[in-house]
């Protein structure tokens, strides 16, 4: 990140954004821009220009944006090398509808390089954007229940207050009913309490509780008075698990060490397919290049999008184990598109992942991330409304509480709080279980000068809530 600092001049939104906003409210849906600005209860105005971390309005209003761009953050919302690269890859060949190109044979092999264990000897098919990823990874999954398995029936587990997008099978594996009711569903998904700890779902302590709920999965295919699997005939319907492994818009949700490879070895003893969703953390957010990195988990399916092209293009990509992938490619083309491995965005992506090598983010992350930390944990030596702090990397997480005992959500508090540090001009994601968290995901050239600003006006923001 760079630039002179967060200012904000006027009220928010100001004069020539109010004028700009008259207009579009009369033609646009709040589906698609939303007004709220980051949870904070003030109107977003109209964001102009973009410097490293910073937006600038149409007032002149600079806001630091400590989401990174909700995680697509590499080198904020100026990454110059990634720019060149698109620009570059735009005069060369600017379009293919659904054919190989050198950039996305390059990536495809770049990618693979990075991927955790047997991924890497595994295949890549490109998507366009997060939720159609991981669409085509709840597909992929499912085919191989029904082609690869046998499985005619197959029930993919889920969990609750993961987030995995707004397409019809991306939504269907999120475990909000916010985002679920009402819509369309695709069957036989059935969602698990996450590893919640500071707030268990089974009321259970860590460690005695001695990873219930990843054991649980494993104890519901004990009997057939279970639902899903019958011991006697070893028919077990439950084909896929799907996991966010930290749950990032839940608040950064960070499982204890044991929970990933519990539920590793479960699925393995079951014969259940593996999916993780590291469309939010993966890339390097969390210091290493995917979470499940943290966990030595190996997934046989891994959705990636946002960061792999550092924001300059909505590019998506899954990785599956070779056996997955070859099942699929018996049936070939029927999950063919227009944009799919567009070579604009493989060459953004390509450009990313040499850009974060060069230049050492995955390290700069790690230790910019620690800094972090231990300073949202200095704010919580003195500011008793946060109850959690918690992250890995870059991908940080605190909780609010009126009370540390009965731990009592402080949501509007939590409110209040992004709404003073974005009239300080730093915004914040709100979010989380009871709406009482916030999370940060700065890009991953953070430096200490602006992680000390994001802690400052936080410190401040907190002061003028718990007067
Ligand atoms: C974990 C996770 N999966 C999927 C998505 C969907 O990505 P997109 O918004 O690019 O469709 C998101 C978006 O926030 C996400 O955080």
């Amino acid at each position: 990140m760079n630039g002179n600092g967060p200012q904000v001049r006027t009220d928010i939104p100001g004069p020539k954004s109010r004028e700009l906003l008259r207009a579009d409210q009369r033609h646009l849906s709040h589906g698609s821009a939303y007004g709220d600005m980051f949870g904070s209860g003030l109107h977003a105005p109209v964001f102009v220009a973009s410097e490293g971390c910073y937006l600038i309005d149409a007032d002149g209003n600079r806001f630091m944006d400590t989401s990174g761009a909700y995680s697509i953050g590499v080198q904020g919302y100026s990454p110059g090398p990634l720019i060149d690269a698109v620009c570059a890859q735009m005069r060369q060949l600017m379009h293919l509808p659904n054919m190989p190109n050198i950039p996305m044979l390059q990536l495809a092999e770049s990618l693979l390089g990075i991927c955790p264990g047997e991924l890497k000897e595994g295949l890549v098919q490109f998507e366009v954007g997060g939720g159609p990823t991981m669409d085509l990874a709840f597909k992929l999954a499912y085919h191989h229940a029904v082609y690869g398995k046998g499985v005619s029936h197959p029930v993919t587990l889920a969990f609750m207050g993961a987030y995995h997008g707004r397409s019809i099978g991306a939504n269907t594996l999120t475990g909000y009913a916010y985002y679920r009711d009402g819509m369309p569903r695709t069957p036989d998904v059935v969602h698990l309490p996450f590893a919640y700890c500071y707030r268990c779902p089974y009321e259970k302590e860590y460690p005695s509780c001695d990873i219930l709920c990843a054991r649980l999965v494993g104890k519901l295919l004990e009997s057939s008075n279970y639902t899903f699997r019958d011991p006697n005939t070893g028919h077990n319907s439950v084909a896929t698990l799907v996991i966010e492994p930290i749950q990032a818009h839940s608040g950064m949700i960070v499982p204890p060490d044991e929970f990933m490879p519990t539920l590793a070895e479960v699925c393995r003893q079951y014969g259940i397919t593996t999916v993780v969703d590291e469309i939010c953390m993966g890339i390097g957010h969390t210091g290493k290049w995917f979470a499940c990195d943290h966990w030595g988990f190996v997934p046989d399916i891994m959705a990636v999008a946002k960061a792999l092209t550092g924001g300059t293009w909505p590019l998506g990509a899954v990785v599956a184990k070779r056996p997955i992938y070859e099942v699929w490619g018996a049936l070939p083309d029927r999950h063919m598109g227009t944009y799919h491995g567009s070579p604009v965005g493989c060459a953004a992506g390509l450009a990313t992942l040499d850009l974060i090598k060069r230049e050492n983010l995955l390290e700069n992350a790690s230790r910019m991330g620690a800094y972090f930390l231990a300073g949202l944990h200095e704010l919580a030596d003195r500011h008793s409304l946060i109850g959690e702090v918690c992250g890995k990397g870059l991908a940080l997480g605190v909780e609010f509480v009126r009370d540390r005992t009965t731990k009592a959500p402080a949501a509007r508090e939590a409110g209040l709080i992004v709404l003073e540090a974005a009239k300080k001009g730093v915004l914040i994601l709100r979010n989380g279980y009871f709406n009482n968290r916030i999370t940060f995901m700065p890009p991953l050239n953070v430096t200490k000068d602006e992680v000390d600003i994001i802690l400052k006006v936080l410190d401040h923001a907190i002061r003028r809530v718990a007067l």
